[in-house]
């Protein structure tokens, strides 16, 4: 049978016409169209059939169920008789009340979309939620940062500085451990990372020229230092002016252990400790906040400082 004579089949039913008309903007499934027509669920099926039989309508499946529409790549003449059902769908007397009940559908499936967010609203932040992820926000935030020379300082074997080196202009790692820094130098150059650059080097005194930076991170490595009022000083030294101190390290504690288990020098820094070496250092906009707290003994509560030189 032709497409034209298909088409004319497909359309000779008043019902069919009814189907047209309410899939003219959205696709419905069809116990959504059972539902607005208020027709047996295998008489709608077979309308649906002979539809698609006739290249009218498309299907797609999401899960167990199938939404149908109008079909997008319908050729010239399928178009014109759908335009022509949709004409002869308002002219019947069950045009409105379809409409209506469609309405209707389509404001509950905004609901139920709506449901969970309004249940997880207040505590989404603790609930789990599919690829929503702080490593997936981080790599977010990385798209931010400017093209910048960056000194990661007590970097390891640099899982910070090779996020970083993706956007700034240059990454300057620097470790006292010879194998972290051979381990992150081979680990950068497998990674095609030109612009990371480990060196060999205290974070009391790091192999960076005064003036140079733009960044300074120090991620969980003060703790490590001997005297970390030094290392602040050193750090305010490399920075350029208007350069800012980006530093996460743990808030005072008294989990002996990490010494042993960690190499750990300090258990942690009471706020007043950092801000009095930071001042001293000579850095200004210091702004120090906890924003992390492990929920399991031994409790470790993170720090985030920033300040300006
Ligand atoms: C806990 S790791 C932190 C690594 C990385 N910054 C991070 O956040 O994943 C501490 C690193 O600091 C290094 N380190 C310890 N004391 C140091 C010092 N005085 N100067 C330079 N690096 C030091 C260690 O070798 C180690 O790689």
């Amino acid at each position: 049978m032709s497409s034209t004579l298909k088409s004319l089949r497909a359309l000779s039913d008043p019902t069919r016409l009814r189907i047209v008309a309410l899939l003219e903007k959205d696709e419905l499934s069809v116990n959504e169209l059972q539902e607005v027509t208020r027709l047996g669920q295998s008489r709608i099926s077979t309308h649906i059939g002979l539809l698609q039989e006739a290249g009218l309508l498309q299907s797609r499946r999401e899960g167990k169920r199938t939404f149908y529409k109008l079909n997008e790549s319908a050729d010239d003449v399928a178009r014109e008789f759908i335009q022509l059902a949709i004409r002869g769908a308002k002219e019947m007397p069950e045009h409105s009340t379809d409409q209506i009940n469609l309405r209707r559908i389509l404001g509950r499936r905004k609901e139920q979309a709506q449901v969970y967010f309004n249940q997880v609203a207040g505590r989404f932040d603790r609930s789990y939620g599919p690829g929503r992820s702080w490593q997936a926000f981080g790599h977010l935030l990385l798209r931010i940062i400017p093209p910048i020379v960056v000194a990661d300082l007590g970097s390891g074997e640099g899982l910070l500085s090779e996020l970083l080196a993706r956007r700034a202009r240059k990454v300057i790692a620097v470790d006292n451990s010879e194998k972290m820094v051979k381990f992150g130098a081979n680990k950068a150059k497998k990674n095609g990372l030109k612009n990371l650059e480990f060196r060999l080097g205290d974070i009391e005194n790091p192999p960076i020229d005064a003036n140079s930076v733009d960044l300074v991170i120090l991620s969980q490595a003060l703790h490590h230092a001997a005297d970390p009022a030094k290392a602040l000083e050193a750090t305010f030294k490399i920075l350029r002016p208007g350069g800012q101190l980006l530093m996460l390290d743990l808030l005072k504690h008294n989990f002996e252990k990490a010494r042993e288990l960690y190499g750990d020098h300090w258990l942690g820094f009471a706020e007043g400790d950092l801000h009095r070496w930071l001042e001293a250092a000579g850095f200004k906009k210091i702004e120090i906040s906890i924003v992390a707290s492990e929920e399991q003994p031994p409790y470790f509560q993170t720090l985030l400082a920033g300040a300006v030189k």
